[in-house]
């Protein structure tokens, strides 16, 4: 069964009600699923999970400052974790969600992971504005379950 980490800061608990909807959709689509706060998570994880889903509030148009120290951190695998599968998700108050999605994006990619867009949901992966709507929760589900159908294509199930 392929396995999936999603990982998130999430200071006041938007973010974190939307990695819990993610995780859900993920879990539904029968895969293995960790979901942790980034304190909690550990880069070596990283090796054994076919797929990465990584959360941020947005600050300042970016990602928190946690989130990077754990992309940073996870140079020691550099070149190891090739072709898994990466998203990113964000919650912002305003503004600011997409460029913090793409900032996570940007080192996924580095890495070399396997990121699928979205042509008719949010493009670029799950984003929503201050506390979490009924509507928002079904966007990161609908979010979670695509991620969940690319993991399994690529792992070959
Ligand atoms: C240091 C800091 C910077 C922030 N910068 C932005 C910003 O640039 N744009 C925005 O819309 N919201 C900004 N916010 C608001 C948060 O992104 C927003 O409240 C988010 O929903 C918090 O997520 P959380 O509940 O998971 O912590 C900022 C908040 C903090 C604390």
């Amino acid at each position: 069964m392929p396995k999936v980490l999603v990982v998130y800061y999430s200071r006041t608990g938007n973010t974190e009600v939307m990695a819990k909807s993610i995780a859900e959709a993920i879990a539904e689509e029968g895969l293995d699923v960790e979901c942790k706060k980034v304190v909690d998570a550990n880069p070596d994880e990283l090796l054994n999970v076919d797929g990465l889903v990584v959360g941020s509030p947005t600050y300042y148009g970016t990602m928190a400052a946690e989130i990077k120290k754990f992309l940073d951190d996870s140079v020691k695998h550099h070149g190891k974790l090739d072709g898994k599968v990466g998203a990113a998700f964000a919650s912002a108050a305003v503004t600011g969600q997409e460029t913090t999605v793409i900032s996570i994006l940007e080192a996924l990619l580095i890495h070399g992971m396997i990121i699928q867009g979205d042509p008719r949901g949010h493009h670029y992966g799950a984003t929503s504005l201050g506390k979490p709507l009924e509507q928002d929760v079904q966007r990161c589900k609908r979010f979670g379950q695509r991620f969940a159908r690319l993991v399994k294509r690529v792992a070959g199930e």
